[in-house]
């Protein structure tokens, strides 16, 4: 195999990000919540483990009705995290590591705490009214349109002091921007160069699809059949408050500020769509997102039929030379390892073998490389406003976000013995990074060896890719590049696949490695290999 540079592979946001949600990662002082001087003491960790980049949940200052996602003040940091003087450290430490540091960018909406939007309800006439969404009353005194919000309910909230309703997509305490503002626009302009100039190497952008509205504000059709399940959830088609054709502008726009750095910005899209030609189209030509999410994918069946159908949709729905991104957790669903896995070691080989493989950035969720399933939290002492406000309320996301597991002490590594951690903390005794580093036979181990591999193979790092077709029902095979195959047997029946062949340099079943394989491969049931000729 030729060990290659990163830079021969391409360039460095192809490679594995790393999501760090840092009220979860690592707490430096004891007060239960992450914090960006935690995180810098972990980076060790992730520089062993071999990423390129992590994304940073919000560190700005927020009231936390949304946990960072609603913003209070975009140039700062909330002092529960630290100081602008940590994530210069931050920076500087990961950059000696050879990690760069992606930061969440939230322009949908702000708090409502947010001076602008206080100043904008403050009266009609502030400067500041047009920077949010205000509309009148219908005459009979009901909202002034039938759009619903993310989080459930009218997305308009009655604001008696000036007697007009504010748009807000997901909280009442989540206020929209205006997009068609300019000053609104300029003020991002200067938002995205505060945080590059500070050396922050791209954003995750929240909702990046939601931006821009339908400026006459119409009604939303029904949900049909052929809808999202998410539409068919808040039952209409989010045909006039998203992906408006406008809001690639906006985009192009931020894509001109990133490519004006010596090291160009990254930019990184939440395209919470499930047509993956409408995600595609976020590539622009080239000029605009760099990366975007894979919802189909997150939310796909472990199944082969299912995967196979996301990643030939993303395919052919991306524009060519477009990166896709895999990735199979985040802090709004349930962990893969859970989700998809069940708590089996084999699906978890697997699935982890599936995001490191395909053709594409992998990005892990905190904890998925020791295959940390769901915490255990209470509903009644849910922190997610989602999970309270649902129909049937519930610990909502809290699951995906309990503390990372870094030992099997008390605190779990993740903060000091006898803390008060702001969620539960989960199995730490059954599933930590202390001891499966030292077991060659761990979910980490594996996972560590597939980002090693990767780095080292320029097939497996940037080659085409090409289903091998007739594999038996249940397994997933295809070629990476010049001289690598991956085949995938997601199913409970052992399989035989012909057509692929090589010496088998990883295997789920590690002692598999080394081994040639000639004309058949053999597979038993939920086993993966990679091969190289
Ligand atoms: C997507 C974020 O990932 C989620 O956590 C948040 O609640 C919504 N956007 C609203 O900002």
């Amino acid at each position: 195999m030729h060990a290659m540079s990163r830079d021969a592979a391409g360039p460095w946001w192809h490679g594995v990000l790393y999501h760090v949600y840092l009220r979860s990662f690592a707490d430096s002082d004891g007060d239960g919540v992450g914090d960006i001087r935690g995180l810098i003491a972990r980076l060790d960790h992730l520089a062993w483990l071999g990423v390129d980049g992590i994304w940073v949940s919000p560190v700005m200052p927020s009231p936390n009705d949304d946990w960072g996602y609603d913003v209070a003040d975009y140039c700062a940091v909330a002092p529960e995290y630290g100081s602008l003087d940590d994530v210069d450290e931050l920076v500087a430490a990961a950059g000696e590591r050879g990690i760069r540091v992606l930061f969440d960018l939230v322009p949908n909406h702000s708090s409502d705490r947010h001076p602008w939007f206080l100043a904008s309800r403050s009266s009609r006439d502030d400067p500041k009214r047009d920077w949010y969404v205000w509309r009148d009353p219908k005459a009979d005194g009901s909202p002034p349109n039938n759009w619903v919000s993310s989080f459930f309910g009218s997305a308009w909230k009655l604001d008696d002091a000036t007697g007009q309703y504010y748009l807000h997509s997901f909280l009442e305490a989540q206020a929209d921007l205006n997009w068609w503002n300019e000053q609104v626009r300029a003020a991002f302009d200067e938002i995205l160069r505060f945080w590059f100039d500070r050396g922050i190497a791209g954003f995750r952008i929240d909702v990046v699809h939601k931006m821009v509205k339908d400026p006459e504000l119409r009604d939303n059709p029904p949900a049909s059949e052929s809808d999202s399940f998410i539409e068919r959830v808040w039952g209409q088609r989010e045909l006039h408050n998203a992906d408006q054709p406008q809001n690639h502008a906006v985009i192009r726009r931020w894509r001109t500020i990133a490519e004006q750095y010596p090291d160009p910005r990254v930019l990184v899209g939440e395209t919470y769509l499930f047509d993956q030609r409408r995600v595609g189209a976020y590539h622009g030509r080239d000029d605009e997102l760099h990366l975007t999410f894979n919802i189909p994918f997150l939310w796909s069946t472990f199944e082969a039929g299912a995967i196979r159908d996301v990643v030939d949709a993303t395919t052919a729905g991306y524009p060519p030379d477009a990166w896709p991104v895999w990735n199979g957790g985040s802090h709004d669903i349930s962990r893969f390892p859970t989700r998809w896995c069940g708590g089996d070691g084999r699906k978890i080989r697997l699935a982890l073998m599936l995001l490191l493989t395909l053709r594409g950035t992998a990005l892990l969720y905190y904890g998925d490389e020791i295959g940390m399933g769901d915490g255990a939290v209470d509903p009644a002492a849910a922190r997610d406003p989602l999970g309270r406000r649902a129909p049937r309320p519930n610990a909502g996301r809290d699951p995906a976000r309990t503390p990372m597991q870094w030992t099997a002490a008390d605190g779990a590594g993740f903060t000091v013995p006898g803390a008060t951690t702001w969620l539960p903390i989960g199995d730490a005794a059954a599933c930590n990074v202390e001891s499966q580093r030292g077991d060659p036979g761990s979910v980490l181990s594996w996972c560590w060896h597939l980002i090693a591999l990767r780095r080292a193979s320029t097939d497996m790092s940037g080659g085409a890719m090409r289903f091998v077709d007739g594999t038996p029902g249940g397994v997933l095979a295809w070629r990476r590049g010049e001289r690598t195959s991956v085949a995938l047997n997601l199913s409970d029946e052992a399989a035989v696949i012909d057509g692929v062949g090589g010496a088998v340099r990883a295997g789920t079943r590690r002692e598999r490695e080394g081994e040639r394989v000639e004309g058949t491969l053999a597979l038993d049931p939920w086993e993966g290999v990679v091969l190289y000729e």
